[in-house]
């Protein structure tokens, strides 16, 4: 068979789908980008926090560990199976981080399933949140990095859902002629993308993770989640949580002018 001088020449990175946690051990994050995708609703609400002026999320993975850091002062939210924790400040609404009393703040933030992905993204180059409502920042930014790149699809306690699939099939979509598409994940998220584009509340809402979050009456979460306000921020993992990717970008320079300084 002849052989194209693209497949010969071809040294574009690589995207990957990983669809749910419980498929992760297959993925070596190493050296590559990571984008966590937890639509409805950690990554969304993560992304809008930042955007409304929250200074960190901070990703715990039990409430126990969360429990000390209410101790020390700070602001803690997050939920279980959805539920809010009783005696936390927030629960897991992107609604409840666009408000003075988060802003300028470091959040405390552990849900089921969406901060469990960042905290075993760790070996990862860099880690962001993505979603829809920072959708194209999210991409160019993956497009400028130029680098191997995991969408890690949250699910719902190991299983697949269709909200966070549907995204990593529009990154991918995006993405298909500057990185080479190397499994049927991410083929088949392009496809379910493609196919039902038109119509993803819709659709969103004929899914289980949708029936099982609708008996919390958080229908205007779901709708937010699933909206396209294109918030420009990047929400980057520093090491300890999610800061805007310009903070970031700050404080590298910061340290760098520091390290110039030194003898
Ligand atoms: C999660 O991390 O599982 C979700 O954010 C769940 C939720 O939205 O309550």
């Amino acid at each position: 068979m002849a052989i194209t001088t693209r497949q010969q020449q071809d040294n574009r990175p690589i995207i990957e789908v990983c669809l749910t946690p419980a498929l992760w051990y297959q993925f070596d994050p190493k050296g590559k980008n990571v984008v966590v995708i937890d639509i409805i609703r950690a990554t969304s609400t993560i992304a809008a926090a930042l955007h409304y002026g929250v200074q960190k999320m901070i990703p715990v993975e039990t409430v126990e560990e969360a429990n000390t850091y209410l101790e020390k002062g700070y602001i803690v939210a997050g939920e279980r199976d959805g539920y809010k924790i009783p005696h936390f400040h927030h629960g897991n609404s992107p609604f409840e981080f666009m408000g003075d009393d988060v802003r300028g703040k470091s959040v405390i933030h552990t849900t089921t399933n969406g901060t469990r992905c960042v905290l075993m993204s760790k070996e990862a180059r860099n880690i962001v949140a993505g979603s829809f409502v920072n959708q194209d920042a999210v991409i160019e930014w993956i497009r400028q990095e130029n680098r191997d790149t995991i969408l890690f699809c949250a699910g719902w306690k190991d299983h697949y859902v269709m909200d966070d699939a549907l995204f990593a099939g529009a990154v991918v979509r995006d993405l298909a002629d500057d990185f080479r598409i190397i499994d049927d994940a991410a083929l088949s998220a392009k496809l379910l993308y493609r196919y039902v584009r038109e119509n993803m509340l819709r659709t969103v809402k004929q899914a289980t993770h949708f029936k099982r979050l609708q008996r919390l009456g958080i229908e205007n979460d779901i709708k937010f989640c699933m909206s396209n306000p294109q918030f420009d921020v990047v929400p980057i993992y520093d090491g300890e949580g999610f800061i805007r990717l310009e903070d970031e970008t700050a404080l590298v320079q910061t340290n760098k002018e520091e390290l110039k300084g030194n003898p």
